[in-house]
């Protein structure tokens, strides 16, 4: 990892402004870069005033690909559909190329069936051999109470696979679509936006360093496992930092 940065910010709304300048400063640094920014977007709740705010943002929308970092297993007009709270929140209101919008399918009979497609998918949108792993520019991650994020769920199968690039979740018997562990880890930027007294306890062990870290089995708290080859910013707010200035951690 060439760089580790946590932010402890007073609120969610300071998370979501502070998410807001870094996500679209790394999608225009992308596209003057690459002339493209592929981005993996996050599930769950803190992430949607995020997604609205970036509808407000002047971006080459042709120049931007989004893909998710996991999705529920259901049909994207459901209440819990990652890629409908997405679409509904921004999408639907930029003119975003809808070639350029990869959601996950989540119609097919058999979950595995649609993570091998979605495999499948990113291996062909990056023009990639089989076995090689793409470098995504930004993945937006979330942290669930237990440590669990995309959907890679404590002590479940998830996170033993290395030659995939997306999996099968399981929440306690609910299948969910997971990128998996080696793809996040490749990416070039990971942000995760933690906010809320009830993250503390896994905060601390996904953030325990020297005799404590070592202690820590990453099965317990998956998020740990999350240690990109670039960038990884974690913005915390107050109630999930619990005191604990983990802000103290960052090298200067
Ligand atoms: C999902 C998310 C999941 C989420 C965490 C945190 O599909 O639910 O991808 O990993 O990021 O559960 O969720 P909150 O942001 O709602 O706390």
């Amino acid at each position: 990892m060439s760089y580790r940065r946590i932010e402890v910010l007073p609120d969610k709304a300071a998370i979501v402004a502070r998410s807001l300048e870094l996500v679209s400063d790394r999608i225009q640094q992308a596209i003057a870069t690459n002339g493209r920014c592929t981005l993996a977007l996050a599930g769950g709740s803190t992430p949607k005033p995020l997604y609205e705010a970036l509808s407000q943002c002047e971006v080459d929308w042709a120049k931007l690909h989004v893909f998710w970092g996991d999705e529920r297993y259901v049909p994207v007009d459901h209440p819990d559909s990652n890629e409908g709270m997405a679409r509904q929140a921004w999408l639907n209101h930029v003119a975003i190329p809808a070639e350029n919008i990869h959601p996950m399918p989540t119609t097919m009979a058999d979950p595995a069936i649609a993570a091998q497609a979605y495999h499948q998918d990113i291996q062909t949108f990056f023009q990639i051999e089989p076995g090689m792993v793409p470098t995504l520019d930004i993945v937006l991650l979330g942290m669930g109470d237990d440590g669990h994020t995309a959907s890679l769920f404590p002590h479940t199968p998830a996170l033993s696979v290395g030659d995939r690039l997306v999996t099968v979740g399981d929440k306690n018997g609910e299948p969910r679509l997971t990128l998996t562990i080696p793809l996040l880890n490749q990416a070039h930027c990971v942000l995760f936006l933690v906010a809320g007294a009830n993250k503390q306890d896994a905060l601390q062990q996904v953030l325990a360093t020297g005799a404590a870290g070592e202690q820590v089995d990453p099965n317990n708290v998956p998020a740990r496992y999350i240690q990109p080859q670039g960038e990884l910013w974690w913005l915390l707010d107050q109630a999930a930092d619990g005191g604990n200035n983990y802000h103290q951690l960052n090298k200067n």
